[in-house]
């Protein structure tokens, strides 16, 4: 059994519910805060349907059924394989079991449509015709394309700018989907006008996107808004990769990991894959677990950031979160793991870290590309810059345990491929990528800005 590679669940094994943590917290997450009355709130009604609403302040149910006309599209690419890296265990030359579960399967090629599909479906079952959202280099935003293509609403994705102009093939696919993708700033938004009156050429940044989004979504009746992370149920979304994980390594593998490593941006396919499993160490059957999250030493949110009160965007319309943050003004430099890019971190993985049930890591640009490469050699795979920081993390602690001699078994989350990431590879290949240091004094400048809460 332990020589096998793949580890395939049949469709009628899928889970039928996603796991929600919140009950089994051992202590509640804090409200979300009003941005405008500072005071405890639900996420703002004109943004969201009510059924997500629910599921974001469920504090009560450990199990959420997944509607039947979201598993209908859930078949159409779920389960996804657990892969046990042989080569790669080989090539590093490690007493380690390393194991992979690829979520670069789905049509848009990551974890991301887990929450799409479903965030569309109860948004059409309320009666909303049209969604808009942010994206940085289009990952999410073509999710999301796919998952409104598939319920028949209305999209339109704010694009940051500079990946809109240099990454056209993910803005073609969401057109692809029927999504309508503009580069932003736009003159649609008073944010997008004022900024470009005062910087015709602003190359725009996710905080700005999703100030577009969320104004657009504010003005029309008809309209809610949509994000791709972060938020407590698009981690509930994601989970059903993890309850599928769990079946196979404990059912199909005879193997728990030691060692779980998932790359964080606002945390959702990290805690998706972690969440089923942490609730074994909240309840002390599996104490030793470590649970490791990877961010880029360039925008360490959970490393460096402190877990304090902030805005989700640099408009200040998202609710106030307790999370851990650089500071809602801080842009990140471009590294090419575009999803990694975010200021702030979930909820949930910030109390986790508080609490001592995850631990994080940062690791730097050219070190997580060079994984990126002795994975594609080792296993085939060509994956997602934002996925080759886990691959970076949980190499390095399959080393260890070359230099320590223990077997550990090590689980990668492993979020999507990098099939539109190929200039980031060539200009890595060609030696032509640098390192990015953690700017220090631009993050202690953003955290003077942080809102006040009494
Ligand atoms: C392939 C991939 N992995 C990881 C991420 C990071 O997001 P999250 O932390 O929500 O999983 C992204 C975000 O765009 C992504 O595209």
């Amino acid at each position: 059994m332990a020589e096998r590679t793949k580890f395939i669940l049949d469709e009628k094994d899928l889970p039928t519910a996603w796991y929600n943590i919140q009950p089994d917290l051992p202590e509640p997450l804090p409200p979300y805060r009003h941005p405008a009355t500072k005071e405890p709130t639900r996420l703002p009604p004109p943004l969201f349907v009510e059924e997500i609403d629910n599921q974001e302040h469920n504090t009560k149910d450990q199990w959420i059924e997944i509607p039947e006309e979201v598993m209908n599209v859930y078949r159409s690419w779920r389960p996804t394989t657990l892969f046990r890296a042989h080569r790669l265990e080989k090539k590093l030359d490690t007493p380690a079991k390393i194991f992979y579960k690829y979520e670069g399967t789905s049509q848009a090629g990551s974890h991301k449509p887990n929450t799409a599909v479903a965030q569309a479906y109860y948004n059409k079952k309320a009666g909303i015709k049209r969604l808009t959202t942010e994206t940085g280099a289009g990952q999410w935003g073509s999710a999301l394309s796919l998952g409104c293509n598939f319920f028949d609403i209305e999209l339109k994705v704010y694009m940051v700018k500079v990946s809109f102009e240099q990454k056209p093939y993910r803005r073609i696919l969401m057109k692809a989907w029927g999504a309508n993708c503009i580069p932003s700033p736009s003159q649609d938004t008073k944010i997008g006008r004022k900024i470009l009156e005062d910087d015709p050429e602003c190359p725009g940044s996710l905080g700005i996107a999703i100030g577009e989004a969320c104004e657009e979504a504010f003005a029309n009746d008809d309209t809610r808004y949509s994000l791709g992370s972060v938020l407590n149920h698009v981690l509930l979304h994601n989970t059903i990769n993890g309850l599928e994980t769990k079946k196979l390594m404990t059912e199909y593998a005879d193997a728990y990991p030691d060692i779980i490593v998932g790359c964080v941006g606002g945390g959702s396919n990290a805690a998706g894959m972690f969440l089923p499993f942490v609730k074994d160490k909240i309840d002390g059957s599996k104490p030793d677990l470590r649970i490791i999250c990877a961010e880029p030493t360039s925008c360490p949110t959970l490393t460096k950031g402190p877990l304090t009160w902030d805005y989700g965007d640099v408009a200040g319309m998202a609710p106030i979160t307790f999370m851990n943050t650089l500071g809602h003004n801080f842009i990140p430099p471009p590294v090419h793991a575009g999803g990694l890019r975010y200021h702030g971190m979930a909820p949930i993985i910030s109390h986790l870290l508080k609490l001592g049930f995850v631990e994080a890591a940062a690791v730097p640009q050219l070190e997580t590309f060079e994984a990126g490469i002795t994975f594609a050699r080792t296993e085939g795979i060509l994956s997602a810059p934002e996925t080759t920081h886990a691959l970076r993390v949980g190499i390095n602690e399959a080393l260890k345990c070359r230099e320590t001699g223990e077997a550990k078994t090590i689980l990668i989350a492993h979020s999507g491929h990098g099939h539109f990431d190929l200039s980031a590879y060539d200009a890595y290949l060609s030696d032509k990528l640098d390192n990015y240091e953690y700017p220090e004094g631009k993050v202690k400048e953003a955290l003077d800005h942080l809102p006040s809460i009494g």
